[in-house]
């Protein structure tokens, strides 16, 4: 896939599933989407992620077939709704944003969600993320709700 006129790099790059040797590359980009990881924890969560299934991790790996973007697409079975798939995840190297690869791997998600008999792609995202806001409203999604995140630790 090749970047469109005008994008910073001018490098091409493919989309495939995630392997064992991306989880360095793929930790790093966890950390620049503000969630810092050590490599060898990464390589455990993709595993965990692998064996409960209905879910994929795609990366975009670049001429060197290094990883410069990765988002993790999971079918959601609720009870409130049917078919539903969720974009769990996505981040793109900051050296390689505005090519078009984010939009790619989107674009990758949504066919692997149709191909697992979703009908239908969500994603959540930061209020204060307003580029990816921009982002998700250019490939066509629209906003449906605001949230309030809660947490506890468990003993
Ligand atoms: C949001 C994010 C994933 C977008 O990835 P990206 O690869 O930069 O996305 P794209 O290149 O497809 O689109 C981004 C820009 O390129 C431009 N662009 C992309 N494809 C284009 C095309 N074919 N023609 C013209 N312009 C294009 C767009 O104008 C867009 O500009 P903007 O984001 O400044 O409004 C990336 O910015 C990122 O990783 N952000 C930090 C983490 C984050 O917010 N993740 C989402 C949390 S759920």
């Amino acid at each position: 896939v090749s970047p469109h006129p005008g994008a910073r790099v001018t490098s091409t790059w493919t989309i495939r599933p995630i392997r064992d040797g991306d989880a360095a590359a793929v930790a790093a980009l966890t950390g620049q989407l503000g969630y810092p990881v050590a490599v060898d924890e990464l390589r455990s969560r993709v595993r965990a992620v692998a064996e409960r299934g209905g879910a994929a991790i795609l990366v975009a790996a670049d001429d060197a077939d290094r990883a410069i973007g990765w988002i993790h697409v999971a079918m959601a079975p609720l009870l409130e709704e049917s078919a539903t798939a969720t974009i769990q995840g996505l981040v793109i190297d900051e050296d390689h944003r505005s090519a078009g690869v984010g939009a790619d791997l989107v674009a990758a998600a949504e066919r692997w969600a149709r191909d697992n008999g979703a009908r239908r792609l969500t994603v959540r995202t930061r209020t204060t993320r307003r580029r990816a806001h921009r982002f998700y409203e250019r490939l066509g999604f629209g906003e449906v709700k605001r949230s309030v995140v809660y947490a506890r630790d468990l003993e």
